[in-house]
Parts: C-alpha cells; structure tokens; sequence
C-alpha cells in the first residue's frame, strides 16, 4: 500500500536556491536502495544523496575508501527507480575524480546517464576545486563537501571534527569559498564547530547543508542508517536517531524464526487452496500412475 503523498513538483536546483533565498530549511537524507528512496520520497525530503556512506552502511566495508564507481552506480540506479521529487545526487568514490579533471568528467557523466543522478558530491578542497569547476564547465551540477571528509579522514588525523582552531577554520572557510566560487550549486559542511558555521555563512550565497556542523546551516543532512537506528557501528556526536529500526528488524526476524521453530508459522490463511474436485482427481491420477492408493497430505 502507497501512502504517496500529493505529487510535489521534482525539487531542481532553483527550488533549492529559492529555499535558501525565503530561509526555508533544505532537508536532505541518503539512500541505497529502492525501499530506502521510496521511503524518503514518501517522508517528502528536498534531496536526496547515495552516499558513500552507502560502502559502510549497506556494503559492510571498513570505511568509505574501498568502495568503487560501479558499486556506487548500482546502488544509485536502485535509487532512481524509487525516487521520483526530490533532487539526487550521487557521491563520487575516492579515485574516481582526483587523478585529472577528464577523469572526474568521465566518471560523473557515469552518475548522470548510467544512473539518473541529477548531480554528483565531491569532497574536500584543494584539488577538488579545479575538479568541481571542470564538471560544472561540463554541464554536471556539482555539490562540495568540506570539513570532515571522511574520504580522506586518515590525512586529517581521523574522523574528527575539524576547523577547531582559528587557522584551521581559515582553511574551511576558504575551501567553502573556493568551491563556492568554482560553480558549485550547493556544499556539505560536516562536523565543524557552529561557530565557525556562523562565521562562514554570511559569505555563502549558494545553499549549505550541514551534518554536526550546528543550526545556522541552510539544511540538514543525515544518513539513513543512522537517523533510523539501522546501523550498528559507532554513531557521531551529531547523529540524533530518530527510530531503532534495527532492533525492530532483528525481533521481527527471531519471532520469525521461533515460530518456524514452533510450527506456529505458516498457518492455514498462509497458504494456496485448490478446488476439491481438483484434489480429487490428483489423488485418481496419482493412484492410477503408482497403483497405489494416494496417502499424503492433500486432503478432501
Ligand atoms: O556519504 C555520505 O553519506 C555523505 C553525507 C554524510 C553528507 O557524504
């Protein structure tokens, strides 16, 4: 059963910057896979990332580093075709954009026409802003990401927040404007303090998202498996959960188990019926084929 809410008009990158303009908060959420996109489509979110994120969440690796374009792609695709308003925005893999800007174009133009994203995330400064300008200059909107990257979490000393000194946050401010001022439509800011959120924002005119990175942000952004308790593994300071689905998950699967146990499940309205007169001629033929007569279980 559908509990779809009135069509609402696909979310473009206009809507997100009238949202910013008229200071109505942006909400965005990750996605993996065709029932989590169908969720946020129902919940009636603004945009919708497939993070990768999505290579610790759903795909069981260590960290976000391992996880490839094309597992990425897949995960995206089953996005797509759960999604229909919201804005989606694939998260470009570490490797797939740093080495040179063709490259970056090649592997997005993969995000664009091989699974519908609307935009593809790119994390970090430096580098990353001569790549967001080349996809831009490509056609391809392009969301920034700074502060805790986790892409590259070893270099800043781990999954910590970052920008806790004033010449650190000069870099995060300056990576923001930079990205900013390469075309980007949009920019994650994670795990900084709000202070430095403050500060920046004044100078950001196109729309930021924050993720522990305070309330002065234009939106907000968690991942799935963490607002709703799915996943396990160790939760941030800033991931408030909203439900514990896990725990709900893993006692409808005993229960599940207990009553195959039991003999509990399934019962009689779990089943198929056949009419009688076609009960009774499978146990004629059967009886003729065997000559025996018919002794299992389908009874009159
Ligand atoms: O991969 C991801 O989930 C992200 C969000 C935390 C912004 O990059």
């Amino acid at each position: 059963m559908s509990h779809r809410p009135t069509q609402r008009p696909a979310v473009s990158l206009t809507t997100l910057a009238e949202k910013k303009a008229l200071g109505e908060p942006i909400v965005m959420v990750t996605a993996y896979d065709f029932p989590s996109a169908q969720v946020a489509e129902e919940a009636g979110v603004d945009v919708v990332l497939v993070g990768d994120s999505g290579a610790m969440t759903v795909l069981g690796y260590p960290s976000t580093v391992p996880v490839k374009t094309e597992e990425l792609l897949m995960l995206s695709q089953a996005v797509r075709r759960g999604l229909q308003t919201p804005l989606m925005v694939g998260d470009m893999p570490f490797g797939s954009y740093e080495a040179s800007n063709e490259e970056a174009i090649r592997n997005a133009q993969r995000f664009i026409k091989e699974a519908g994203c609307d935009a593809v995330k790119v994390e970090r400064g430096g580098t990353t802003v001569e790549r967001a300008a080349a996809l831009v200059g490509a056609g391809i909107p392009v969301m920034g990401h700074v502060g805790l990257t986790p892409q590259t979490a070893t270099a800043l000393g781990g999954y910590r927040s970052q920008g806790r000194t004033a010449e650190r946050a000069l870099n995060v401010l300056h990576d923001a404007l930079a990205l900013q001022d390469a075309g980007c439509f949009a920019v994650v800011f994670e795990a900084i303090p709000s202070a430095l959120t403050e500060a920046i924002m004044p100078r950001m005119e196109i729309p930021v998202i924050g993720i522990g990175a305070g309330g002065a942000t234009d939106g907000q952004v968690l991942v799935f498996h963490d607002l709703l308790g799915i996943y396990s593994g160790h939760a941030a300071r800033f991931v408030k959960r909203y439900a514990n689905v896990r725990d709900e998950m893993i006692s409808g699967v005993k229960e599940f188990a207990d009553e195959v146990r039991a003999r509990r499940y399934p019962q009689e309205e779990h089943g198929y019926t056949m009419a009688p007169d076609e009960i009774a001629r499978l146990h004629e033929l059967l009886r003729e084929q065997t000559g025996e007569p018919f002794t299992g279980g389908l009874s009159l």
